[in-house]
């Protein structure tokens, strides 16, 4: 007997509208001018992600699947799930490896999958519907707003990978970080992924690479706002930077105006005038300090069960517990 699949919209186009006005009319009127990393997400900015994992300079996602590797059963066993829910979930490739060491224990009763992003969660949810025909619950909808919206079915996994946790400055990661231990039940357990502090050359090829994908990717947030806004920005006109901020500990990814140039933004009425070398920041990318994760951890009310590093050190899981 096959077990149900369904996708659930939390964020209907409307809501997606109402959000990217207000993120571009704050983001683009604040100096520095920024965008936030939400909107890279459409299908196209989903397909180019999952380019950018499989890129030479991008170790982060080859770390952390080896780790995965490497202890898959003892984050299931010391788990006790029998649910995994995946924040931000995008092709959900890795996940395969907790997933099995769930279904080896014969402990997997249900997937949950949130992300942004409703085309590759649907091709995610059915997929892994198929793989281990137990009952997978996709939701589309924006992590910052929507983990307390989830289902909560059974004994739950929460696995928030790849170091999405770095897009956040502090303040909003520790708001962030407390929102999923208000989302937690007492049995729960939360496992964090982790991008850690590195030699700077290595960071900036990680987001500036040779085969310029991570450049399109950045530029892929211009077509998202035209898309969504009506805005008429030319992605021709502005290049992809990766600067290293020491203060901050993380890289941010910004979008230069070759140009003198005016962009209209046709839902907001707006004219944006940027001059020549001007920058938009589009993203930032914490590296962290080892330590510094089981500090935020704690403040957030979660504390560490186990953290697993690869053999170089370079990414690091976490697993927590309310
Ligand atoms: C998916 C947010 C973890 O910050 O490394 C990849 C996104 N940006 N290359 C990251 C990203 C540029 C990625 N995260």
């Amino acid at each position: 007997m096959t077990s149900p699949f369904t996708v659930e919209v939390l964020v209907s186009d409307t809501d997606r509208l109402r959000a990217a006005e207000q993120d571009v009319r704050r983001g683009l009127a604040e100096r520095p001018r920024s965008i936030p990393p939400v909107w890279f997400y459409d299908e196209t900015g989903s397909l180019l992600f999952d380019r950018i994992t499989r890129l030479p300079e991008y170790y982060l996602t080859r770390c952390e699947r080896a780790i995965l590797e490497a202890r898959s059963e003892e984050i299931a066993a010391a788990s006790g799930a029998d649910t995994l829910v995946e924040i931000g979930s995008g092709t959900s490739e890795k996940t395969l490896l907790l997933l099995d060491a769930m279904a080896d224990r014969g402990s997997l009763r249900h997937i949950v999958l949130l992300d942004i992003s409703e085309e590759i969660l649907r091709k995610a949810a059915a997929e892994l519907q198929a793989r281990y025909r137990v009952e997978v619950h996709a939701v589309v909808g924006d992590l910052r707003r929507d983990l307390v919206r989830l289902p909560r079915p059974g004994r739950q996994l929460w696995a928030f990978l790849g170091s999405t946790i770095g897009n956040f400055e502090p303040a909003s990661r520790a708001e962030l970080l407390a929102q999923f231990r208000r989302a937690m039940g007492p049995g729960d357990t939360f496992l964090l992924g982790t991008d850690l502090r590195k030699a700077t050359d290595r960071l900036l090829a990680a987001y500036d690479d040779a085969e310029g994908v991570t450049a399109r990717f950045n530029l892929n947030v211009l077509e998202v706002l035209d898309a969504t806004l009506g805005a008429d920005f030319d992605p021709g006109r502005f290049e992809h930077r990766a600067v290293w901020n020491p203060d901050g500990g993380w890289i941010e990814m910004r979008l230069r105006s070759k140009e003198d140039q005016q962009v209209k933004v046709a839902a907001l009425d707006m004219v944006i005038h940027l001059a020549r070398g001007e920058e938009i920041l589009t993203e930032i990318s914490t590296k962290f300090q080892p330590d510094a994760v089981p500090a935020e951890l704690g403040r957030a009310g979660l504390g560490v069960r186990g953290a697993w590093s690869d053999d170089d050190g370079d990414f690091l899981l976490t697993l927590a517990a309310p």
